[in-house]
Parts: C-alpha cells; structure tokens; sequence
C-alpha cells in the first residue's frame, strides 16, 4: 500500500461506467487534488450522475480505475471499499432526510452506526454540526418543517457527521432560490477553507461553478467521454469545443432551474 502525501485525493484512471452492456462515460481520466473544489460537468443526461456513484461506491466500473489516496477503491473487499468510503460525506439532490426522525436524530445515525461514541458525546457533535452549517444546534424539527435550503443544510450536516476527507454533492443548488443556493455555495468554501475538505460537485449551475470552483471535468453525451479539462472560469474563457461553449456561456443560469425543488416541500 502507497501512502506516500503526494497523491491526488481521488484518481480516476480510464475509466468506464454504466449500466449493464451499455457504456454512459468511458474512458475517464482526472484527478482530483487534496482541498480542491472539483466540478463534474456537462449536459442533463450525459453521466454525471452516474460517474458520482462509481465515485463514492455504488455502482461498479466497467472498466479503470478510481483511487482514493492512492488506493484503488473498487480493487479491495467490500470491507475495505466500506471502510474506506467512510471518509466520504455525500449530499444527493433531495438532501435525502429519514421524514420520521427529527434533523438531530437525522444527524446522529452515521454516528449511531459508525461510531462507538456515548450519546453525550453524538449530541455534542451533532449541535457542533447544526451549527456549522447555520441550523438551530437542537435539531428539534422535522425535515417536513424545513424550507427546502434548510433541508438541504441538514442533509450537510449530516454528510459532515463522521469529518469526511470528501464531500461528494449532487446537484447541490438545484431547487433553491438564489440566496439559498449562494449560501450553500459560501457554506462549501467554509468547509474547503476551514476543514480542508475535498469537495467533488455534480452541477450546472454556472454562478456555483465559476465562483467555488479550482478544477473540474466535462463529460459529453454524444462521444460519452470528457471532452474538457480545467476551472469552469477557464472553460468559459478559453474552451473551443462548441458544446462546452455553449454550456458556459449560456445565459440566465440560476433561476432556470429552481421553483421545483422548493415545491417538494414545505419551502
Ligand atoms: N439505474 C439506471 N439504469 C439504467 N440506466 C440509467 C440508470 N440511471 C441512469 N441511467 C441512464 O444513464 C444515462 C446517464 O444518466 P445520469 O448519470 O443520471 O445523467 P446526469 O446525471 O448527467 O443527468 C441516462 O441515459 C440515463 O437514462
Ligand atoms: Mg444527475
């Protein structure tokens, strides 16, 4: 085993992922650095969805493969895969709450689980994380309580539960309003700037992108392959290609996509 510092946290080497014979991306490369906020890119449909979950562990590549300090992830046992993706906070699109469990309960399960910690001491990490991520540190609601923003948070907080290496968002902003969606985004570099914490972002959103992003990848639907590599800053300015183009420079981007999400709840 390598466990030399200079690896990048996450390397994905050639890899390939979908769902059964049919390929969605192949041929993947990048890497993702120690601390870096990395954006997965591209089109509704193309794959980013399903690269994530090659990423964090539940769907097995086809072919390549992903390392985690150096680590190949999908090499060792399932123990050793669990193990190690225990060092990863994931956020869905949903923000993914248990409905019958209060936010505080919501919060102190991966550590019920996970962790051999009295209830003292979960009740004190749990107000710890509440706080951080600017919820009242009781926990006391429900998630059917919560505007869509703040389930969103909870679903952070929870993510942060166990001090994850890295945090894994899909679609993070989709369904907020801006100012929800922008305190989300300053809430991300807090945790980049503060915790060091390595961020991987499935998003389009372009304000999101441009403003938290160091680096990051564009996958394309039609080759079914990254077709651009670098800051969402650089692709905008600087990318050829005609579909990563257009993506970057399309207009009007937050907004476009909300009035759903706070309509899944009590928002
Ligand atoms: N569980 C699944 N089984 C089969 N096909 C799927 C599954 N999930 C997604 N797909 C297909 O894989 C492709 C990529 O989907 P997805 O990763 O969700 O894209 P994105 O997140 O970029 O919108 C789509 O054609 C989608 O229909
Ligand atoms: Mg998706």
């Amino acid at each position: 085993m390598d466990i030399g510092g200079d690896h990048p946290k996450l390397g994905v080497q050639a890899l390939t992922v979908g769902y059964g014979k049919r390929a969605v991306q192949q041929d993947l490369s990048f890497e993702v650095k120690p601390g870096s906020i990395f954006a997965i890119m591209g089109g509704s449909g193309c794959g980013k969805s399903t690269v994530l979950k090659a990423l964090i562990g539940l769907l097995r590549p086809s072919a390549g493969t992903i390392c985690v300090n150096g680590e190949d992830y999908w090499a060792g046992s399932e123990q050793h895969r669990a193990d190690l993706g225990r060092r990863f906070g994931v956020l869905f699109q949903s923000g993914a709450l248990w409905s019958s469990m209060s936010v505080a309960e919501n919060v102190a399960l991966p550590l019920r689980m996970f962790t051999p910690l009295d209830n003292a001491s979960i009740d004190a990490l749990v107000r710890l994380k509440l706080s951080l991520v600017g919820l009242p540190s009781d926990g006391a609601r429900m998630p059917a309580e919560l505007s869509g923003g703040m389930r969103k948070r909870a679903g952070l907080a929870r993510a942060l539960s166990l001090d994850p290496e890295i945090l894994f968002f899909d679609e993070p902003s989709a369904g907020l309003d801006p100012g929800s969606a922008a305190r989300l985004d300053d809430l991300i570099l807090e945790l980049r700037d503060g915790f060091n914490t390595t961020v991987v972002l499935v998003s389009h959103e372009l304000p999101s992108l441009f403003t938290i992003c160091d680096d990051g990848v564009f996958l394309d639907a039609e080759t079914r392959t990254a077709i651009a590599h670098g800051s969402p800053k650089a692709m905008r300015d600087d990318c050829k290609h005609p579909v990563v183009h257009a993506f970057m420079n399309r207009e009007g981007s937050r907004g476009s996509n909300q009035t759903k999400g706070d309509a899944d709840g009590s928002g």
